[in-house]
């Protein structure tokens, strides 16, 4: 009988709770979103965030051992997001998780986010994908990896400013298509012409690092004008061209970086997560390139872009490596900039 992994995910704003037998298989996941919280504040509230996990984590926490058909005392270890993320919301998992390994007596693991966004494209294929170049797109991230193995990660490139989820979202307020922007960008584009509005491709033939907000900028003038350049009105028709010509601006850079990275390490693989990865102009885009250059793309299943605890199952490799982490392990909220392995500190 394979052991089981319970893993807490709580780094933003959902809260999330798997079960993952140490073969990968997902025996249960549960996510309670907190979207409906804060859709009217058009971006997540660290403060409501964090006492919204409080109120969900027990109830979520539970129902992935009911789906999964287990009790507390089988579980083999309990694993959990420490970094990066925000700070009151990683405590709420992070103490959560202690409490059960503690008073189960089985070991903690302490699992990066970002990391697992790109261990999702590993439990996906159900295979070895690594060494890897990884892309992880999200509402926070927008951060390139050279992944050595499954617990080395080196971040060779990330954004200067706004993610591209973020700039996803900002862009889809601009265009009063609500939040959060990339399903309704990308369902707006799917009726408009991308080449209808000419936007900037910023940093796109300048190293791997990445900036969002000077096309944030550019959209809204091209959406609400300026004060000596009025814009055409903000038709449904309009609105369909600016997203896709948007989005064809965000998967131009986010492609040509991904190609820049896979030459540079010399890499064969290339690996997408996060909730960016649900975006199928970028999976087009990216598998286009792949196939040109003779690479093996890896992306994440839609199931587990978005924020979700399976992901987490990334921890046996923890597990296995015998990295277990001290009941004393705090949060590191920032992301981590320097070469890292996945080794609780
Ligand atoms: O990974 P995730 O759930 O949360 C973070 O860890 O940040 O990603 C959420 C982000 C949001 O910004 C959302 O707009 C974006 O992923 N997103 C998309 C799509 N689906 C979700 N962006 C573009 N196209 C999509 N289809
Ligand atoms: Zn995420």
């Amino acid at each position: 009988m394979p052991r089981l992994l319970l893993a807490i995910e709580s780094s933003c704003d959902e809260t999330a709770a798997a079960v993952i037998d140490e073969t990968l298989a997902v025996r249960s996941s549960v996510v309670a979103s907190q979207f409906d919280r804060h859709a009217a504040f058009g971006g997540v509230v660290p403060e409501i965030a964090s006492r919204a996990h409080l109120e969900n984590l027990i109830p979520v926490l539970a129902e992935a051992c009911e789906q999964a058909g287990v009790a507390l005392d089988d579980l083999d270890a309990v694993a959990v997001t420490v970094r990066p993320g925000l700070v009151g919301s990683l405590l709420v998992g992070l103490t959560a998780a202690k409490t059960l390994a503690w008073t189960l007596g089985v070991p903690l693991l302490a699992v990066d986010h970002v990391h697992a966004h790109l261990y999702a494209c590993r439990m996906d294929a159900g295979r070895e994908i690594f060494p890897a170049v990884g892309l992880v797109v999200s509402g926070g991230h927008t951060s390139l990896y050279d992944c050595r193995s499954a617990t080395e990660f080196e971040l060779i490139g990330a954004t200067i400013d706004d993610a591209a989820g973020e700039a996803f979202d900002k862009a889809a307020a601009i265009l009063g298509l609500g939040y959060p922007g990339g399903p309704a960008i990308s369902e707006a584009a799917t009726r408009g012409n991308a080449d209808a509005v000419a936007l900037p491709r910023p940093m796109k033939s300048d190293g791997l690092d990445f900036s969002f907000s000077g096309l944030k900028t550019a959209i809204r003038y091209a959406a609400l004008g300026q004060p000596n350049k009025p814009a055409p009105p903000l038709t449904n028709d309009r609105i369909a061209d600016l997203a896709a010509s948007f989005q064809a601006a965000v998967v131009d850079v986010l492609v040509a970086k991904c190609r820049r990275a896979l030459k540079q390490t010399g890499r064969t693989r290339l690996c997408l997560g996060g909730g960016v990865a649900a975006n199928r102009a970028l999976r087009d885009g990216l598998s286009a390139m792949a196939d040109k250059a003779d690479i093996e793309l890896f992306v994440a299943p839609m199931s587990m872009c978005t924020d979700n605890a399976a992901m987490a199952g990334m921890a046996w490799e923890a597990f296995q490596a015998g990295q277990f982490a001290p009941l004393d392990l705090d949060v590191k909220p920032g992301l981590v900039r320097a070469k890292h392995i996945t080794r609780p500190t």
